[in-house]
């Protein structure tokens, strides 16, 4: 097997291949070092650290993690509490990505199996029979390939024009993410609609704090110094509670995000799969993007077990549809909790109708539990 990519979707594949005693290479543009520090997602869901668990990676995710049962709506100066557990019985899980691929970093290096890392010009022939991958010079007869390359790797773009059929919707708006060394202002997420946009709060730990700001797609960063990000955070999670208020401190690391729904239609070509980010985005509101790439591998590794073990390729040919249908569900609720969370042309039409949106989530049993659903994740 070849894996282009050593994200989440591609470190994760690799393992669970190397549990069942099927071999692989992964090729990573980037440095061990590169993808270790690179600041992405913080939210796992229940069935993600049951995985990533039973397949004996979550050793230290178990140790360091903090679990969370409930989560906050903010809106009109008040936070609402949604109560994850509560109403699902399951929870999430808040670790940095960073240290999810540290972690599987670890446990591909120990397996003495091949992971190259700052590889560069991979290009990919022969799909649609006898898969071969090309890299600095040397070349890797395979008998799949999967693209677990992201968003803007080379897999996608090596299938022929017309083969897959692409959804996409792009949002008017981006996040700016900003890390900062100090205390969470509160124990549990905040998701805030504001007049002047949406504001999340997060952290990755008891001294650091992950928050965004909802801003233009060509927000330039020079225009947000440090003040300027801990005053717009302050007025749109403010809240009428005069006992609470947002603690600042040093900002260690920040970025602009844009926001996209994107879906190919089917995540396969030939002998070439496409799983994680290269098959599919959706915007961060959900927090679903890192949990959806695991759950694709999870088919994938399922499937090429059963081809390796009894030469049926009944489940490989079902992998592109078995992902398609949580894909969508997840599409669904990710657009959803970022249509009803931000603000758009400062139309005062569509901020009434998703103010009754958030009262409607907090006060009917029915729609909290279909957040908390989503939220937590379906079964894996
Ligand atoms: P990636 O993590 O992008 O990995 C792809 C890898 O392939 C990279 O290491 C890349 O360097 C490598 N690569 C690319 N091109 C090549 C090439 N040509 N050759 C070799 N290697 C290549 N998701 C959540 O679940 N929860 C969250 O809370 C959350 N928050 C987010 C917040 C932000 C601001 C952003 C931007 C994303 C967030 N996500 C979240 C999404 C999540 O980070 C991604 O969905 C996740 O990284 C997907 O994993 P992946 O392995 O598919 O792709
Ligand atoms: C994060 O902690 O980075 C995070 C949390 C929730 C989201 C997105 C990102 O919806």
């Amino acid at each position: 097997m070849g894996i282009v990519g050593a994200g989440p979707a591609g470190l994760v594949l690799a393992h669970l291949l190397h549990l069942r005693g099927i071999d692989s290479v992964v090729l990573e543009r980037h440095t061990r070092e590169h993808i270790e520090k690179r600041v992405r997602a913080g939210v796992l869901e229940h069935g993600t650290v049951e995985l990533l668990t039973a397949a004996g990676l979550g050793e230290r995710l178990q140790r360091e993690r903090l679990v969370h049962h409930g989560l906050e709506l903010l809106f009109d100066g008040e936070g609402h509490r949604i109560p994850l557990t509560g109403l699902t019985g399951r929870n999430i899980t808040v670790y940095g990505q960073h240290e999810v691929v540290k972690d599987l970093v670890a446990a591909r290096l120990a397996t003495g199996r091949p992971l190259h890392f700052a590889v560069s010009d991979v290009t990919l022939s022969g799909l649609t029979d006898r898969p071969t991958i090309r890299f600095d010079g040397e070349t890797l007869d395979c008998d799949f390939v999967v693209g677990c390359d992201g968003f803007h790797g080379v897999s996608r773009p090596s299938v022929p024009a017309g083969a897959l059929t692409v959804y996409e919707r792009v949002y008017p708006y981006a996040w700016l993410g900003v890390l900062a060394e100090t205390p969470p202002s509160s124990e549990e997420l905040i998701y805030a609609l504001h007049e002047r946009g949406f504001a999340l709060h997060s952290m990755r730990s008891p001294t650091v704090t992950r928050l965004y700001l909802q801003v233009r797609p060509d927000e330039p960063l020079d225009d947000w110094p440090d003040a300027r990000i801990w005053d717009e955070l302050g007025t749109r999670l403010a809240r009428r509670d005069p006992a609470w208020s947002l603690t600042d401190g040093p900002i260690l690391e920040r970025s602009v995000a844009p926001m996209r729904s994107f879906v190919v239609d089917p995540m396969r070509y030939g002998r070439l799969f496409l799983a994680g980010d290269a098959a599919h985005i959706v915007p961060p509101t959900g927090a679903k993007g890192l949990n959806l790439a695991v759950a694709d591998v999870k088919v994938l590794a399922e499937a090429l077990d059963s081809f390796y073990a009894t030469g049926e390729a009944r489940l490989l040919d079902a992998y592109s549809a078995t992902c398609l249908a949580r894909v969508w569900r997840v599409q669904h609720f990710s657009w959803w909790m970022t249509s009803m969370l931000h603000r758009i042309d400062d139309d005062p039409f569509t901020l009434q109708l998703q103010l009754s949106q958030l009262r409607y989530t907090v006060s009917s049993r029915a729609a909290a539990t279909s957040l908390a659903e989503n939220y937590v994740g379906l079964p894996l």
